[in-house]
């Protein structure tokens, strides 16, 4: 028999989970009008909203943690740090950040201007917020495959190359800073791109002299995907796979909240000394001195360390294969998802289970809300909601697919608990035609309103 995919690792410090009931789950959503991001987390059982610094860290981070150098200038800790990300990623430069959208602040104030254009791979939330909060445009440039749930393909991050050359062909250069290729593509459902693909973009950009710039916050699930799914890199190590991916970008933002396996970090790299320079006068004004850049000492030394430890192959078999399993068991209780499962995350097709609630009442999020009643599990919805309004007209985007992500935080949660999540959607779909009321919103702020958003049930108020 072959082996399951066992942790490489073991179980030193517990934190307890609370147990609440049905009833006390649906008065505690609708205090909170129907905004999961605005519960309590002892109001949570199993914790799903997101994979974002909710990792578990090793004990060689803790140790990290208090070898720390809070020295205000030159800490040793920054050292450790720029050698792993100069070893890793073969980026000479680089400055620490707060957290990932930090870096993109960053970096967008240094290149960003008013009527500028990004193209790229479906831009995370806080990319395209930062980009359009500078009146500039985030073009979304992958495959058409990647909006089809059902369908098999094994990159659907892919940038699909004749879209972006349209966007290059249609705009003077100097419209457009640079191109944003996210690995693995959260917005699509933690999709990976090909190293075929990064290739091709980056000759496209080169072609064009346009910057390739990473958002690499899971970069090394991404390298797991192509050794494991691109033939030519089946014997190739993570850190080699990686290395490849790194020299064909020009730089890099991070949230080391991911794949560095840390609550809180992020830092921006890049070759160019030029640019290097422009960006270190707003990470001094916006984050701090090039560095700390916003971290303590010791934040910086358990990133360093969890940069290497996420390369492990035997650790992201082992994550990714635990997100594959929750497909597995939905897959068998007829529940329709993004498929192939992402690295991060099950991304649930709430308009497939919900056909009969219209776009318009939110139906990912109904589903979401109605996860958390069921079972104490909370998960997030992408789609109306995080889509969010057209910026000129105030309407309602509507994005093609309307999902409930599941993010996997990293070496936290058993698979007895991601059995658990799945028999919870398994009871909703078997009772799916019962729910008949979408949501309304009541109240939303000017952008990015997903995270403060009050909404009512459809009927309930009324
Ligand atoms: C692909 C991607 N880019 C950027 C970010 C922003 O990172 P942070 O939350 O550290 O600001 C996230 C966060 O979820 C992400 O998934």
């Amino acid at each position: 028999m072959e082996l399951p995919f066992a942790e490489p690792y073991k179980i030193k410090v517990t934190e307890p989970l609370r147990r609440s009931t049905p009833e006390e789950r649906t008065k505690w959503i609708r205090e909170v009008r129907y905004n999961l991001f605005a519960l309590r987390s002892d109001q949570v059982f199993i914790d799903l909203l997101t994979d974002s610094g909710t990792g578990a860290m090793s004990h060689q981070q803790w140790s990290e943690m208090m070898l720390g150098d809070e020295s205000y200038a030159g800490s040793a800790s920054y050292y450790k740090l720029k050698n792993v990300i100069n070893d890793l990623l073969g980026m000479p430069y680089f400055v620490p950040t707060h957290q990932g959208r930090a870096a993109e602040n960053v970096l967008f104030s240094a290149t960003i201007s008013e009527g500028d254009l990004v193209p790229g791979n479906a831009h995370f939330d806080t990319t395209k917020g930062h980009i359009e909060f500078r009146r500039a445009v985030a073009i979304d440039c992958t495959i058409d495959e990647a909006s089809n749930t059902t369908l098999y393909h094994p990159f659907k991050g892919n940038i699909d190359p004749e879209k972006l050359e349209a966007v290059f062909r249609a705009h003077p250069r100097e419209k457009i800073p640079m191109c944003m290729l996210t690995v693995t593509c959260n917005t699509s459902g933690g999709q990976p791109v090909s190293m075929a693909n990064i290739r091709e973009v980056s000759a496209l950009c080169k072609k064009y002299s346009i910057p390739l710039f990473f958002d690499a916050a899971r970069f090394a699930e991404n390298a797991y995907f192509i050794k494991t799914r691109e033939k030519e890199y089946a014997n190739h190590t993570i850190e080699d796979i990686v290395g490849e991916m790194f020299s064909y970008a020009d730089g890099a933002t991070m949230s080391c909240k991911k794949d560095a396996i840390v609550n809180i970090g992020g830092f921006l790299a890049c070759r160019n000394k030029e640019l290097f320079e422009k960006i270190s006068m707003f990470c001094i004004l916006y984050e701090g001195y090039l560095t700390y850049g916003g971290l303590a000492g010791r934040d910086l030394a358990a990133i360093a360390q969890g940069l290497m430890e996420g390369c492990d192959f035997h650790y992201l078999e082992s994550r990714i294969e635990q997100t594959a399993y929750l497909g597995k068991l939905l897959k068998e209780y007829g529940v329709p998802f993004q498929e192939p499962v992402g690295g991060h995350a099950v991304f649930v097709d709430a308009q497939k289970m919900l056909p009969h609630i219209p776009q318009e009442q939110y139906p990912a999020q109904t589903l979401a809300v109605e996860l958390y009643i069921e079972g104490g599990v909370r998960g997030v919805e992408v789609g109306t909601l995080l889509a969010d309004r057209d910026p000129v007209s105030g309407e309602n985007r509507y994005p093609a697919l309307e999902l409930l992500r599941l993010a996997i935080p990293r070496r936290v949660y058993t698979n007895n608990h991601i059995e658990y999540v799945a028999t919870c959607l398994g009871n909703i779909y078997q009772r799916r035609n019962k729910l008949t009321n979408g949501l309304r919103i009541t109240w939303e702020a000017p952008i990015m309103r997903h995270f403060t958003v009050e909404l009512e049930r459809i009927g309930e108020n009324t």
